[in-house]
């Protein structure tokens, strides 16, 4: 088979891979008329709004077709699931600076391990952000900027509020149909193992009472190893408790350890995708340090998939080099940022809303 072949041209486009999807198209609105773009996927003719509104091209790019795919590019970015790898071994192998939004753990895992393996006909080494973090990087974006104020970061305690009325895409469910088997985290120092949407209780995220329970992100797995924390936990809740009880009592049954398999996708996708017109993405991200605690809520009016967006954004800029620090070759995680410091300003600029207070103070605290 001929190989996809991505060459780094440092004056051509920016290819967003799934980049006329509900995240991409967030992320052409925030990123045109910074760089040029180039939209790919199976079907460009989707992405005639976004051609005509911000003067991008389209090219078709199929992940599970095996053509292969040829273009000159200054950065990628994967806002699509790439199960095989394809963007990112392209990226590697013509030394494009990389940044992927999409990855679960085990295949932020395996992508790490690509890493550092290397592509045997490498060009020069590139940066590679695996920013698949909660909101593509946001969590571990901000654990960072507060660990910056703290001096460092013990623990790390983060909610979700998710909203049900918000927009997502169909290549989003997989990242979510993962409640059937159990995943690693550190907690007190120790590796322990947590089934996912144990472990419920509630929490005030930003301003609503929220019942959030335990659930797999990339952050767990990367903020021990980055900022050295001792204890790392995210949890999620809905919008509608009602929907929250449902989902942590199936869990509690057992119903998506014994519904893992093909036969009932269905039935779990269609508990986890009926997407909506538009909501509120909230977090709250709580982190403990030699100096103290502080809480940040953060809450982006235009939802979830700007939110993600945002983070894929300032991703692209370090990976750029855009902000003024130099962008390191090889494997960066989103809070292994070289300017912590303006990380809240930046969320800010985006039109994210981030308040900071130490707990007992924080509006509407738990
Ligand atoms: N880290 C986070 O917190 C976070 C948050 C939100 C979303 N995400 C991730 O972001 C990704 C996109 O989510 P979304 O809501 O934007 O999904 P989406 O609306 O379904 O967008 C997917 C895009 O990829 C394209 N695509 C689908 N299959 C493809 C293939 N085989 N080859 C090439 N392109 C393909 C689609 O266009 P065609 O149909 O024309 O191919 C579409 O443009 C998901 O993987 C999701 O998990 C991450």
């Amino acid at each position: 088979m001929d190989k996809d072949q991505l060459v780094h041209d440092p004056h051509g486009p920016v290819l967003l891979v799934g980049g006329y999807g509900t995240v991409g198209a967030e992320l052409v609105r925030a990123a045109a008329g910074r760089w040029p773009l180039l939209l790919a996927g199976r079907d460009p003719r989707k992405a005639a709004d976004l051609i005509r509104d911000h003067a991008v091209e389209a090219r078709r790019w199929d992940l599970a077709d095996p053509a292969p795919f040829r273009a000159g590019s200054r950065a990628v970015v994967s806002v699509v699931n790439d199960p095989d790898d394809r963007v990112l071994r392209a990226a590697l192998a013509g030394g494009v600076p990389y940044v992927d939004v999409t990855r679960w753990t085990a295949r932020l895992h395996r992508a790490a391990a690509l890493v550092s393996l290397g592509a045997p006909d490498a060009g020069a080494p590139a940066p590679v952000l695996l920013s698949s973090g909660w909101m593509g990087g946001v969590v571990p974006l901000v654990a960072a900027a507060l660990a910056d104020r703290l001096g460092g970061a013990d623990r790390v305690e983060t909610a979700i509020r998710y909203d049900l009325a918000d927009r997502s895409g169909v290549d989003s469910v997989e990242f979510m149909d993962r409640l059937g088997i159990d995943f690693e985290v550190r907690e007190d120092g120790r590796t322990t193992s947590v089934t996912p949407l144990s472990g419920a209780r509630t929490r005030n995220v930003g301003g609503h009472r929220t019942r959030v329970a335990r659930i797999d992100t990339p952050e767990q797995f990367t903020l021990p190893l980055t900022l050295g924390a001792r204890t790392v936990t995210t949890r999620i809740g809905f919008s509608s408790a009602a929907a929250t009880s449902t989902l942590v009592g199936l869990g509690h049954i057992g119903f998506f350890r014994h519904a893992r398999g093909e036969r009932w996708r269905p039935v779990r996708r269609r508990l986890l995708h009926a997407p909506g017109e538009g909501g509120t993405a909230a977090l709250d991200i709580e982190v403990e340090g030699p100096r103290g605690v502080l809480r940040a809520t953060v809450t982006d009016p235009r939802g979830q998939a700007h939110l993600t967006a945002v983070g894929a954004l300032l991703g692209l800029r370090r990976v750029l080099g855009a902000d003024g620090a130099v962008a390191r070759p090889g494997l960066v995680f989103p809070e292994s940022h070289p300017l912590p410091g303006t990380v809240l300003p930046a969320l800010e600029e985006a039109g994210v809303r981030v308040e900071v207070a130490a707990p007992a103070a924080a509006t509407g605290a738990a």
